[in-house]
């Protein structure tokens, strides 16, 4: 599935503003040194391919999981938009590990903030989910049907990664985290989404997936009691499919917007390896201050990666009225997208 959408003067008349953002993390930390002890693996190793040093990882029996996570983001997202709960149209999280099958967990966040009985929604996609609800967001508040969002990108992976060394292609990349961001509809048009895509190609899910059943392995030859509810990943695949889609797909959205690399002010990517945020540097010749890379902290947090890197930009007053900032992701689905926006 491809969607554009083109220029963001043309026919419209309502702008959309991101007006606070926050994040909340797992208290505990997971370091290399701490796989090392379970698995065969080196710190060394991992920083070298990966750039990782640590990720944070919830502990559902003190009460950490996706909707506590969620919840806390959001509430920070709130106090720096100086927004209530009770403002909110509605909460849209991006999230592919809720706390249960249901309630959802953007149900449970509504409650948690005392929300009026408005529109709560999850969307799974994945990696790319904070980017696809992104811009799903800007769409429905372009439409005037909602006026105050609250979004938000959370996952809580690590309760389906085998930390051995059966397993250790995936678990050095995960860590669990939230972000989120409060979104206002604005008169003045020039502010909103300028462009996005959202891709997908199922032929590419045998790459990373997560199986339920022994029906779910694309080889049945591949089951193996062990690996049910633990993240499958080809890691080599998907990074070659992660460095191509994710040049590709800054290329298609730059163009769609006609402008050009020089005018982002920030590449807002999601972080799964920073030799894939490399290559796309080099490609674009964009410099290290435009594409901020924390993954050293944090390693892959799926939904809450793009969004961890905005707040962390934000806090740090680096995003200003007037910039020009990409999202980007790509994951399992196979998935992949941007979302561009005029602040
Ligand atoms: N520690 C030590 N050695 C490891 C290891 C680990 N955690 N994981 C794999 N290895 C070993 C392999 O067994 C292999 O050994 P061999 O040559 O003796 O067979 C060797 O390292 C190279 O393995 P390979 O899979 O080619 O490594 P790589 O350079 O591709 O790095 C990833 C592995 C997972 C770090 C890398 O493929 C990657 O990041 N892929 C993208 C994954 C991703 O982004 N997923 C999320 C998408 S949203």
């Amino acid at each position: 599935m491809t969607s554009t959408r083109g220029d963001h003067a043309i026919g419209n008349t309502i702008g959309v503003e991101i007006l606070g953002s926050g994040s909340h993390l797992p208290e505990t930390r997971l370091t290399n040194a701490d796989l090392e002890k379970v698995m065969e693996t080196s710190g060394e190793w991992i920083v070298k391919r990966t750039g990782i040093e640590e990720r944070r990882i919830a502990q559902w029996d003190k009460g950490e999981k996706s909707s506590t996570l969620a919840t806390g983001a959001l509430q920070k997202a709130l106090d720096d938009a100086k927004v209530t709960a009770e403002e909110l149209d509605m909460v849209l999280v991006a999230t592919m590990t809720p706390d249960m099958p249901t309630p959802n967990v953007a149900c449970i966040v509504t409650k948690n903030l005392g929300c009026r009985t408005i529109s709560a929604i999850d969307l799974n996609a994945a990696c790319s989910g904070f980017v696809f609800s992104i811009s799903t967001a800007a769409m429905i508040m372009q439409s005037g049907l909602y006026r105050t969002v609250g979004l938000v990108g959370v996952d809580c992976l690590t309760t389906h990664i085998d930390y051995t060394t059966f397993g250790r292609g995936a678990a050095i990349l995960f860590g669990d985290a939230a972000a989120a961001m409060v979104l206002r509809t604005s008169d003045n048009p020039s502010k909103g989404m300028l462009a996005h895509k959202m891709h997908s190609d199922a032929n590419g899910s045998e790459h990373l997936f997560i199986p339920a059943t022994r029906e779910d392995f694309p080889k049945l030859d591949d089951y193996e009691e062990r690996k049910l509810s633990k993240v499958q990943m080809n890691g080599q695949a998907v990074f070659k499919f992660a460095v191509s889609k994710f040049q590709q797909v800054i290329a298609e959205t730059l163009e769609e917007a006609g402008i050009s690399a020089d005018e982002v002010d920030h590449f807002i990517c999601h972080q799964a390896n920073s030799r894939i945020l490399d290559s796309a540097r080099a490609r674009f010749g964009i410099p290290e201050e435009k594409l901020l890379i924390n993954i050293h902290s944090y390693g892959n947090t799926v939904a809450a990666s793009a969004p961890l890197v905005f707040d962390e930009l934000a806090q740090a007053g680096r995003i200003k009225p007037g910039q020009k900032v990409m999202f980007l992701a790509f994951g399992a689905g196979l998935t992949w997208g941007s979302s561009l926006w005029q602040l």
